[in-house]
C-alpha cells in the first residue's frame, strides 16, 4: 500500500464525535445528485476538515450469526473515519470527507461470464437475495492494523447459487465502479496513477462459496456508509483487507485466475491469495504483529486472521510462502 507508517493515525484524520452525533439524511441525497466532472473537481475536499457524516437508513430484521467473534467491536467512528478507499482519496480521512460524491442510487450489479443465468441486478434486489445477518468479523489490513466490524450482509454463495455457474467457472473477478465524477480519486489529474482503475479483485470458487465469505450491505445496523464501500462490498475475513473490494458493479465468473488491483500495481508485494499470514512478511514490513485501532499495545497476528479452523483446509498442499 501507499502508507509509509502504518502505525500512526494522525489526530487530524479523526472526525470529532459531535459530527457523528449529528448525522443527516443520506439515502435521499444519495439518490438525488449527479455531479458534473467540473463540480467534482472544484469541490473535491482534499484539504477540508471532515464533514458531517450522513444519517443512514436502519436495516430491519437482521439476524445474529454464529460466525461472529465476541471480541470488542470498534466504534462506528473508528470504522467510518479511518478507511482505505483510494477512489475517494489516499489518506485515511479522505474517504469520509469525499463520501458525499459517491451516490449509490441508481446502482446495478452485472453478473457475467461462465454462468447459466447471467443477470443485472438492481441493488435493491441484491439486498433481498438472502436474509440479512450481522457478522462481527476481524478485518486485518495489510498495513498491519486491524479492526472488529459488525458487518451486515449475506453469504456470497446465495448470489452464486442464483446464477448457476458453469463447469468452467473456476474463479470470480469483482469490479468496482469506474466513474471519476462519483469517485474523484479516479481523476488522474488529482492523484496520478495510484492504481489502474477500476479496482478489481478475485477469489477462487471454493473461497467464494465458503460460508465466511459475505457480501456486505451495512454495518452497525445501518446501510453501508459510502466510505466503507456502499452500496455493496465483499468481506473475506481471513484475507488481508484489500481483498474485500468495495462498491461492486460487476461480478465475472471466469476460468483463469483473474487480475487483481494491487498485484497489477506491485506484483512483487501483493499476490492473488493474500491470506493473512504472520510468517510471510511484506517486503517492506513485518506481518507478525498488528495494531488494533483504539488499542495501545500491539497484538500478535494470527494465521488466517484467526479463522484457520474454518479455512485452512482450502489451502492443503499449497506452499503459502510462495502462493502469498
Ligand atoms: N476497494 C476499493 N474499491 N478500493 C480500495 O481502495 N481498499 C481496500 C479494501 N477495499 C479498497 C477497497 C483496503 S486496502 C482495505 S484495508 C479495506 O478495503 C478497508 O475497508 P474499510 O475502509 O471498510 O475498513
Amino acid at each position: 500500500m501507499l502508507i509509509k507508517k502504518p502505525n500512526d493515525i494522525k489526530s487530524s484524520e479523526i472526525t470529532p464525535p459531535e459530527l457523528y452525533l449529528n448525522r443527516r439524511q443520506f439515502i435521499k441525497s444519495a439518490s438525488a445528485t449527479t455531479l458534473s466532472a467540473g463540480a467534482a473537481l472544484a469541490g473535491f475536499d482534499l484539504f477540508q476538515p471532515a464533514p458531517q457524516a450522513y444519517a443512514l437508513a436502519k436495516l430491519p430484521d437482521v439476524k445474529k450469526s454464529s460466525y461472529s467473534t465476541t471480541e470488542k467491536q470498534n466504534s462506528l467512528k473508528d470504522i467510518t473515519s479511518y478507511n482505505n478507499f483510494y477512489e475517494l482519496g489516499v489518506d485515511k480521512g479522505d474517504p469520509a470527507r469525499n463520501a458525499k460524491y459517491l451516490t449509490t442510487r441508481p446502482w446495478t450489479v452485472a453478473i457475467e461470464g461462465e454462468v447459466k443465468k447471467p443477470k443485472t441486478y438492481d441493488i435493491d434486489d441484491i439486498m433481498k437475495l438472502a436474509p440479512l445477518e450481522e457478522r462481527i468479523y476481524r478485518l486485518r489490513c495489510v498495513e498491519a492494523w486491524s479492526m472488529v466490524i459488525p458487518w451486515i450482509g449475506f453469504p456470497l454463495s446465495a448470489l452464486i447459487n442464483q446464477v448457476e455457474p458453469t463447469g468452467n467457472a473456476k474463479f470470480i473477478q469483482f469490479v468496482t465502479l469506474l466513474d471519476p465524477k462519483r469517485m474523484p480519486g479516479q481523476q488522474r489529474s488529482l492523484f496520478g496513477n495510484v492504481l489502474d482503475w477500476p479496482y478489481v479483485e478475485g477469489l477462487r470458487m471454493d473461497e467464494a462459496m465458503h460460508p465466511l465469505t459475505i457480501l456486505s450491505v451495512g454495518l452497525y445496523s445501518e446501510v453501508l456508509p459510502s466510505q466503507n464501500g456502499a452500496p455493496v462490498r465483499l468481506v473475506v475475513p481471513w484475507k488481508y483487507g484489500f481483498k474485500s473490494i468495495k462498491s461492486i458493479v460487476k461480478v465475472r465468473f471466469v476460468e483463469k485466475q483473474p487480475a487483481t488491483a494491487w498485484s497489477l500495481q506491485t506484483p512483487s508485494e501483493y499476490g492473488f491469495y493474500s491470506n493473512v499470514n504472520p510468517e510471510v512478511d511484506h517486503p517492506r514490513w513485518s506481518q507478525a504483529t498488528e495494531r488494533r485501532i483504539g488499542e495501545f499495545l500491539r497484538r500478535k497476528t494470527l494465521m488466517f486472521n484467526g479463522y484457520g479452523d474454518q479455512v485452512a483446509s482450502l489451502y492443503k498442499g499449497m506452499d503459502l510462502r510462495k502462493l502469498y
